[in-house]
């Protein structure tokens, strides 16, 4: 397979162009729309017997290649190659060995939902943290494979976290463009660390975007932002990992955090590239949850016109605080096209959730928490059924934003106003998960009075 065997089409006016046409920021001049990579297997059915990778053989291989000492293999994206012929030659992919992240259940988890079983696809796992690496390993490669020697990305911290990082790794110099003040420690630390030019702008996230919109029409600096298609090719590798995982069973659902919206569909699209191929036999519904200050596409969903407005956003979980997200489109015929839903969550309801999630060992950030406090919602909406299996992609690890876990655990987290809008139920639920700090004189008997008081307590459920 080479790269000839990709082009790019217009995910708006279905132009389609060859790789070496695309703008610098990947807008097509025609219609504005995003493009998607195409491949042989894009336009097939289910039942068309072309020329195409054969199912058994690439199951086979995509295991096989897990045992083997070469990093493009250790990598859980370019184990997937196969469904990856982006650049000339593989060997000279950037890789962290990314990918190949845990798939937890959760059952205290999938108790409080009101499901049976419920499992965990934990990209936080990733080398820099996020779900991010899998896309920045294949657009980051293909940057370098055409020679750029700068890269950039506006962010709310995940994406420039794995821009930098890998472009570390590749030698290619990096500029992040994040909001002042609007972005965890955790994550801005990663950028210095990685050696990128870190530019706090004071605006939000949507103002980044614009401001790099316009440096990249002049300057040859690659855009790394999900507009990239070539961060979607990463990214859908997940889907393959999780039936995987199952031993090439499909779960019903899977549940994903929405910002810029680009995650959601290169997930449907990894999923309906093995339908495609008849490595699966049929697609899960991909449901899109949203923080209720930062919900655009929410609004779509539920207005009758079906109109995108973009507002100003406001959530804690900074890495989804986006109120004109680029790929909203590409999201919505996600949901349309492999049947899902939207959600919106509360600010109490993404905390509760993270608390939860962090109860079961597993930990996420808030952003990631979004799916929990979703999927609590879809059952009871009767969406998702008791004996249904829902995945929820946990994005970014619990470190990325620490502030947050301790501003929870000390109940410094709510206003009053939040706080007063808690049903007497989640006050005791809050209560029970809250674990913070206690600060005792190092006596003996002081340490045991306080033990024997704390071990008398039931665990929460
Ligand atoms: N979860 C986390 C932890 C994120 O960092 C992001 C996006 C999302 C979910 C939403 O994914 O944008 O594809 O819908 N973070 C971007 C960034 C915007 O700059 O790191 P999406």
């Amino acid at each position: 397979m080479n790269t000839a065997s990709h082009q790019l089409r217009c995910t708006e006016c279905a132009t389609v162009i060859s790789r070496d046409e695309a703008t610098s920021n990947f807008r097509c001049p025609l219609c504005n729309g995003l493009y998607e990579v195409i491949y042989p297997w894009t336009s097939v059915t289910k039942d068309t017997t072309a020329n195409l990778p054969n199912p058994s053989a690439l199951r086979w291989l995509w295991q096989e290649r897990r045992t083997s000492t070469m990093a493009i293999d250790q990598s859980g994206v370019w184990r997937f190659r196969d469904l990856l012929p982006i650049l000339d030659d593989f060997n000279q992919a950037v890789t962290l060995r990314e990918g190949n992240t845990p798939l937890y259940d959760l059952p205290r988890c999938a108790k409080v939902a009101g499901i049976d079983w419920l499992l965990a696809k934990h990209q936080g796992m990733n080398p820099t943290g996020s779900f991010k690496d899998t896309g920045m390993t294949t657009a980051l490669s293909v940057a370098k494979q055409r020679g750029f020697e700068w890269v950039a990305c506006a962010s709310t911290g995940n994406t420039s976290a794995a821009m930098a990082a890998y472009a570390a790794r590749a030698g290619l110099r990096s500029i992040v463009f994040i909001p002042e003040g609007k972005i965890a420690w955790g994550k801005l630390s990663q950028s210095m660390d990685y050696g990128s030019l870190t530019i706090q702008l004071k605006t939000d996230f949507d103002g980044c975007v614009r401001i790099l919109g316009e440096l990249v029409k002049q300057f040859p600096i690659y855009l790394l932002n999900s507009v990239n298609p070539y961060r979607l090719e990463g990214q859908k590798t997940p889907a393959f990992e999780i039936v995987e995982q199952l031993d090439w069973q499909v779960p019903e659902h899977i549940i994903v955090p929405g910002g810029n919206l680009a995650n959601s569909a290169a997930l449907g699209k990894g999923f309906t590239e093995m339908y495609q191929l008849g490595l699966i036999p049929r697609r899960p519904k991909v449901s899109i949850i949203q923080a209720e200050g930062a919900n655009p596409l929410y609004r779509w969903f539920i207005d009758s016109n079906r109109v995108m407005k973009p507002m100003t956003a406001e959530t804690r979980a900074t890495a989804i605080r986006i109120g004109n997200p680029a790929s909203w489109r590409k999201a919505a015929v996600t949901i349309d096209d492999l049947g899902g839903w939207c959600e919106q969550v509360s600010e109490q309801e993404i905390a509760l959730a993270k608390a939860e999630i962090g109860a079961e060992g597993v930990g996420c950030e808030p952003a990631s928490a979004v799916t929990l406090a979703g999927l609590k919602k879809l059952v009871k909406l009767g969406k998702v059924q008791r004996e249904e299996r829902a995945v929820l992609i946990l994005t970014g690890h619990t470190l990325k934003d620490s502030q947050y876990t301790i501003d929870y655990h000390r109940d410094a987290l709510f206003t009053d106003e939040e706080r007063a809008q808690l049903s007497p139920e989640d006050v005791a639920r809050h209560a029970a998960l809250r674990k913070p700090p206690i600060v005792l004189d190092a006596e003996p008997d002081v340490v045991l009075r306080t033990l024997e008081a704390h071990m008398s307590l039931p665990q929460p459920v």
